[in-house]
């Protein structure tokens, strides 16, 4: 009988360790992809005045280019925390959002996540259901906003 390495009991058992081990880390390495995905967010009603949004913003989201909106979704960083779904990854998935959510919250919520979650409310909540908090990324009210809000619009 010829003897090969594997038909050895002891080395049948390493395998099987191997096996646990690799089962191991995939069960958790997919437990840690997956956070506890929270119930999407409804309402919240305007957001706080106190973060200043262009007088003109449905006119100016009317007009934006939503390509140009894509393009910012990427080098502004959103795609790393967010998907273009309804999943949740960092945070919410975000489409649909405009529809859940008041424009102008949707719009105060990108320009101004950090001041959102200490004084609105529903922002809060959001916060407190999430791993992590949103951060600034610093978007343009006037020539960047618009033109993500369009883009998330036509999701
Ligand atoms: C570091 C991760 C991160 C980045 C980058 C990020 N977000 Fe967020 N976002 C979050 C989290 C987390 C929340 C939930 C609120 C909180 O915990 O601060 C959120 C909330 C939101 C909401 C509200 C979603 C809802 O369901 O109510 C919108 C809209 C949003 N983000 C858009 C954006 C846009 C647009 C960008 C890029 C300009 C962006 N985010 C960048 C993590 C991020």
């Amino acid at each position: 009988m010829s003897a090969e390495p594997t038909s050895f009991p002891v080395c049948r058992l390493g395998m099987n360790i191997g096996r646990i081990l690799t089962l191991g880390v995939f069960l958790t390495a997919s437990a840690c992809a997956k956070p506890p995905q929270i119930p999407l967010g409804v309402g919240g009603g305007p957001g706080p005045a106190s973060i200043a949004l262009p007088t003109n913003l449905v006119e100016l989201v009317a007009k934006a280019d939503v390509q140009k909106g894509g393009a910012l979704y990427v080098s502004k960083g959103c795609k790393a925390c967010h998907t273009l779904t309804e999943a949740q990854l960092v945070g919410p998935g975000l489409r649909g959002v405009t529809t859940r959510r008041e424009l102008t919250w949707v719009a105060r919520m990108i320009l101004r996540p950090d001041v959102m979650v200490k004084v609105d409310p529903e922002a809060k909540r959001l916060f407190q259901a999430m791993v992590a908090p949103m951060a600034n990324q610093n978007v343009a009210a006037e020539t960047e906003l618009p033109a993500i809000l369009a883009y998330l619009k036509s999701l």
